[in-house]
């Protein structure tokens, strides 16, 4: 069957993740496996508006999906957010022969895309951000290698923690979804998780904890503190005043966005690169990419932006008792 576009754009835009080079180079190797010719487009929709825009081979992807980052680097766009970029977007798009566009990034990507989509764009969206925060999967490029990042840095944390008696508030990403500080809080056993969707302020709980666990003979208190939440100095600074016990805040901040991807990102990465590229193959437009109930699967990128999405409740339950 002959493909319905014949030269594919690939762009990386808002926070990056680890195993966006995973999904770059599976868009371009599959691209150029069917014949289509791929142009890489540098700084998202930034370098879109600047015709930052290259042919790329298979050649200039390799060596890459082991590395964090993009190779495309990443930016966000005041300008694409008017009416006036957008359009201006879809002709530079035309002006350069791109008659599909794979856009990897979070919320605000998808929007751009969509913005695309309505000017005549054929445009597929993977899911690119580390924070899981996109209502239409259960999978975003980068949350797997976050969360181990994140994970291995709080063993590390809790063990000076322990040491030293002292109660620990520790800050992940995530914007203003909880899902990085639920996992993290469940796989490194914290005593106390603070989610955006589900903190009801009541600093006071978490003090009488501290001070019932201190009683029962815990040397340490680990607290994960969701991004979204914040303000974790301050916190800490009313804790150790109220319990008398030694508190630290530890924000880890942009290191959870960097590293060599896990094998879980590079493939599923891989995985929805490849379909981005067959659903424009087959003429397919407005859709985004997904991973859902175990299967990787695609759909209409304005449903998927109306989608909602919430912690799963029985993992925060589970994550109480344990
Ligand atoms: O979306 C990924 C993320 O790292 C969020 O967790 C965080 O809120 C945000 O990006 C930070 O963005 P910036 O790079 O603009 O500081």
């Amino acid at each position: 069957m002959e493909n319905a576009v014949k030269t594919i754009g690939v762009l990386t835009s808002g926070g990056d993740a680890p195993g966006m080079n995973a999904a770059i180079r599976a868009v371009v190797r599959a691209g150029v496996a069917k014949g289509i010719r791929v142009m890489g487009i540098r700084r998202g929709y930034a370098g879109l508006l600047n015709e930052e825009i290259e042919e790329m081979t298979s050649r200039s992807v390799s060596e890459i999906i082991q590395k964090g980052g993009t190779i495309l680097y990443t930016a966000r766009s005041e300008e694409f957010r008017s009416p006036e970029g957008q359009k201006l977007g879809a002709e530079i798009c035309r002006k350069h022969g791109i008659d599909g566009l794979v856009v990897i990034g979070g919320d605000g990507s998808y929007k751009g895309a969509a913005a695309l989509a309505k000017h005549g764009i054929t445009t597929v969206g993977i899911p690119g951000p580390i924070d899981l925060d996109i209502a239409s999967t259960d999978y975003t490029i980068g949350f797997d290698t976050a969360v181990n990042t994140a994970m291995e840095a709080i063993d590390k944390i809790r063990d000076t923690s322990t040491s030293h008696e002292r109660c620990s508030i520790i800050e992940v990403m995530g914007r203003n979804a909880g899902y990085i500080a639920l996992w993290c809080g469940i796989a490194n056993g914290a005593e106390d998780i603070l989610l955006p969707e589900r903190y009801d302020y009541n600093e006071q709980a978490i003090i009488n904890h501290i001070i019932e666990k201190r009683k029962n003979g815990k040397s340490h208190h680990i607290i994960i503190n969701a991004e979204g939440i914040g303000h974790s100095t301050s916190m800490a600074r009313r804790i150790e005043a109220a319990t008398g016990i030694e508190t630290r805040a530890s924000i880890l901040g942009y290191m959870q966005r960097g590293g060599r991807p896990t094998c879980r990102d590079r493939v599923y990465a891989s995985v929805m690169g490849a379909k981005a590229v067959d659903i424009l193959a087959e003429g397919r437009g407005s859709r985004v990419v997904s991973y859902r109930d175990g299967v990787f699967t695609d759909y209409d990128i304005f449903e998927a932006m109306e989608m909602q999405k919430d912690i799963p409740e029985d993992q925060y339950r589970i994550s109480k008792i344990l």
